[in-house]
């Protein structure tokens, strides 16, 4: 059994083997009661890492009913010491960044100076930022009647449980227990079956901080451990982030039992370039938005982009020069700017999508950078991007969510048509608008249908900022203050009558 206490470990084929076959509940590391195992594989070279724990109702059991018998205890401790617990976590994970973003980068396909580290690192950010809110978790009182003390308060709801996907699994994951946990629940956590060994690393190396029970993971399948946790009568909460469809499956099964469901999901994320923007920056914004360095496996990937007409051929040559001079490659090599699909289902998703996109009449698919040449990489993942113009907006291409290093670029003449271009879709995660015009930005800052929109920038979600989407995006926010006491807590009024 991996032991918990020991340093960091760089090699992550090694740690890969170690973490092999469990689960992580009630502070313990144990195999699934069923014994069940299912295979993580490197997709840079479909090599068999490590086995995972297949964990199912039995564990989600165990795992709940640890989580509920912790909890009170947690919630019972000053808001302030378990914030201190909390950001103590992030410390201890800063020690483990390195070991965490390798694990990463070899079961997910992500590229390490790029992405892994990256990400690894902003779990601890995140951890500190909740870890310090602890203390605002505050009621009111309400000038209800002079003779009646009327406040409200803030309570835990209980046993949250937490579903993640794979694309960013550890920052998406830290965005949901820290909040929860500094509100005084106790979490029961679902990895993603692609991502499950990094997620169960950070999970082992907080439990040397929080007390037993109150943080758990399960690794397993969507129907055979996911449902069976969000059904659970123990679980008063789920927070999830993945697709439309499952999240649909996820909000049917919690309004059987009537609790509370965030729901973070897909995205078709317009980027518009007005002929007057900073061409420059609007390359960069593009690159970053789509999220080449992480094969453009975005919920707000910038897939679609409107670029004004009189920008239109320069803007793709350029866009295409800069993703021409990345390297793709070994996701664990620091040369590396863009590594793998994460599976063989998603790899065969974004070829469908491709396929589909070279049947249309006008379209060309400008393929960028080169695949790999090493002999080892031949079997691994690696998908050129593709810059695709002369797709209409109202194609397949442009309306579903790819989950690829694919964007289509449309031209457009007037305004009007591209923002109405850009809210002609099913989804509203993000959006971004590129002009020097300072009226334009105003308006598209109103009118364009997203959670979450930016001018002149293309960042990621960060802490502090409410992140979330509108219509088919998904249901409430995350990473901010308001979304931990909207979303992991519940107000109590309380009256005491004095007279
Ligand atoms: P998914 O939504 O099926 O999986 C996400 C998580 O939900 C995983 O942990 C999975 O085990 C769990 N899950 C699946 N079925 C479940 C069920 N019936 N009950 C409870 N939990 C369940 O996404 P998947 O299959 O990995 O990817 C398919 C597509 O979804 C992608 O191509 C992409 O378009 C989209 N997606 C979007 C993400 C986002 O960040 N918004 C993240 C991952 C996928
Ligand atoms: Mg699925």
């Amino acid at each position: 059994m991996a032991d918990q206490t020991r340093a960091p470990t760089l090699d992550p084929h090694a740690l890969a083997r170690e973490l092999s076959g469990f689960l992580l509940i009630d502070g313990d590391l144990r195999p699934a009661l069923s014994g069940a195992t299912f295979d993580v594989v490197n997709p840079a070279t479909g090599e068999t890492v490590a086995t995972a724990a297949e964990g199912d109702a039995q564990d989600v059991a165990a795992a709940v009913a640890a989580a509920s018998k912790a909890q009170r205890g947690w919630a019972r401790l000053p808001a302030r010491e378990r914030g201190r617990l909390v950001a103590e976590c992030g410390r201890r994970l800063t020690n483990h960044a390195e070991e965490i973003g390798r694990l990463l980068a070899l079961e997910t396909g992500k590229a390490i100076r790029t992405e892994s580290r990256v990400e690894a690192t902003l779990v601890s950010d995140t951890l500190a930022f909740y870890g310090g809110l602890a203390s605002e978790l505050k009621g009111e009182t309400v000038p209800f009647n002079p003779s009646m003390l009327t406040f409200t308060q803030r309570e835990p709801i209980g046993v949250v449980g937490a579903i993640i996907p794979w694309n960013v699994p550890l920052y998406l994951m830290a965005l949901k227990i820290a909040p929860a946990l500094v509100a005084g629940n106790a979490v029961v956590v679902k990895s993603a079956e692609e991502a499950p060994l990094a997620a169960l690393r950070v999970i082992q190396v907080m439990n040397q901080v929080l007390p037993a029970g109150v943080l758990n993971i399960l690794s397993g399948d969507g129907p055979g451990c996911g449902a069976p946790l969000v059904a659970h009568p123990g679980v008063g909460k789920v927070t999830f982030t993945g697709s439309v469809e499952t999240g649909k499956i996820i909000a049917r099964l919690a309004a059987d039992k009537l609790i509370p469901v965030t729901l973070e999901l897909g995205g078709k994320s317009p980027m518009i370039v007005m002929g007057d923007a900073d061409l420059d920056r609007a390359i960069d914004g593009a690159v970053a938005g789509m999220r080449f360095t992480r094969q453009g496996q975005s919920c707000t990937a910038a897939s679609r982009i409107f670029v004004h007409e009189s920008l239109h051929d320069a803007f793709v040559a350029r866009l295409k020069a800069r993703v021409d001079a990345m390297t793709m490659g070994d996701p664990l090599d620091e040369a590396t700017d863009i590594g793998t699909i994460v599976s063989p289902q998603q790899f065969d998703r974004v070829q469908r999508y491709i396929a589909l996109g070279e049947t249309v009449v006008g379209a060309v698919a400008h393929r960028c950078s080169a695949l790999p040449v090493d002999e080892r990489l031949t079997r691994g993942l690696f998908v050129q991007p593709v810059l695709f113009t002369g797709i209409p907006n109202d194609h397949a291409l442009a309306r579903e969510e790819i989950f690829g290093p694919v964007t289509c670029v449309i031209a457009f003449r007037d305004y009007e048509d591209a923002l109405a271009m850009a809210n002609d879709s099913d989804f509203g995660l993000a959006a971004t608008i590129w002009t020097r015009d300072l009226r334009t930005a105003m308006d598209a800052t109103q009118r364009l249908q997203a959670g979450f929109v930016q001018v002149n920038q293309n960042l990621v979600v960060q802490p502090g900022l409410s992140y979330g989407g509108v219509k088919q995006s998904g249901l409430g926010k995350e990473a901010s203050f308001e979304a931990m006491l909207d979303h992991f807590t519940h107000k109590k009024t309380v009256i005491i009558n004095m007279t």
